[in-house]
């Protein structure tokens, strides 16, 4: 008797993207988008969990560190998606990580303490996870988790206990990063990210001629044939489009 080696999928809401990975990220799979500033790692993770609420009816939640959920809810209209629907629908919850730490008073249902030390951090997600049964997690970004914690190296440690906990939460997540300098091989600040995440996608720019263009790599995806071509993609007002079959040079 054969045993079926078979993986269940999880649609990324990333158009043009789903393609590339065999039909979608590895169900409960943790997934790294790192890439420079301004290349779409933020849209990239709302835009997972805000189509996951709105077309496959799975709950998410997106804990915001590098801006107010305020300001999120509002930047992300420019695309059509309403997260605050969804957050009255309990199928989205937004948890705040700026305004305790930049002094602002919050009125969210969300919101983390300024200082925080890494078990608080998460415990707290953990409970805003099963709250609304989260099957989809963003963390938006890690290195500001890191400038929040009281000791910035409790960030290997967050992140290593992270591994076990989202594991076990059975959410499929994706953490954004900064990649100082992809080109040279660096994608990560920690340099730890990458050995937790069961993915690593970069999202760079490429120069042509007097424009830069966006590209996309997948650099790792477990359980997941997939090429290591660098695919054009394009953030319009629908949010993130990938073309695989689009030619970057
Ligand atoms: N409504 C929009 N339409 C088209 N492009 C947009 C829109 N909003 C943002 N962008 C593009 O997305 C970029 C920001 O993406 P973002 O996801 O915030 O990047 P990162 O989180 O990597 O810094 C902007 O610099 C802009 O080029
Ligand atoms: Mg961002």
């Amino acid at each position: 008797m054969v045993t079926e080696y078979t993986v269940e999928r999880v649609k990324s809401g990333i158009q043009g993207f789903d393609d590339l990975i065999e039909g979608g990220f590895p169900k409960g799979t943790t997934v790294l988008v790192t890439g420079p500033t301004g290349s779409g790692k933020t849209t990239f993770g709302v835009q997972f969990v805000y189509k996951g609420a709105e077309l496959y009816d799975e709950p998410g939640v997106i804990v915001t560190l590098e801006e107010r959920s305020r300001d999120l809810r509002r930047e992300m209209l420019a695309f059509g998606w309403d997260i605050g629907k969804y957050e009255r629908e309990g199928k989205i919850a937004i948890i705040d990580g700026v305004s305790a730490v930049v002094g602002l008073p919050s009125e969210e249902q969300y919101v983390l303490e300024g200082n925080l030390n890494a078990e608080d951090f998460l415990r707290y997600v953990y409970r805003v996870v099963k709250a609304i049964n989260a099957k989809r997690l963003v963390i938006d970004s890690i290195p500001s988790i890191a400038f929040r914690l009281k000791k910035e190296e409790e960030i290997r440690s967050v992140l290593l206990q992270f591994n076990t906990i989202l594991l076990e939460m059975g959410v499929t997540s994706i953490l954004t990063t900064e990649a100082p300098d992809p080109s040279r091989g660096k994608i990560s600040r920690y340099g730890i990210e990458e050995y937790i995440a069961r993915g690593v996608i970069l999202l760079d720019f490429v120069e042509k001629e007097v424009e830069l263009k966006r590209y996309l790599l997948i650099r790792k995806m477990r359980e997941t044939k997939h090429s290591m071509k660098k695919y054009p993609f394009e953030i319009n007002e629908n949010g993130i489009v990938v073309y695989p079959s689009g030619e970057l040079y």
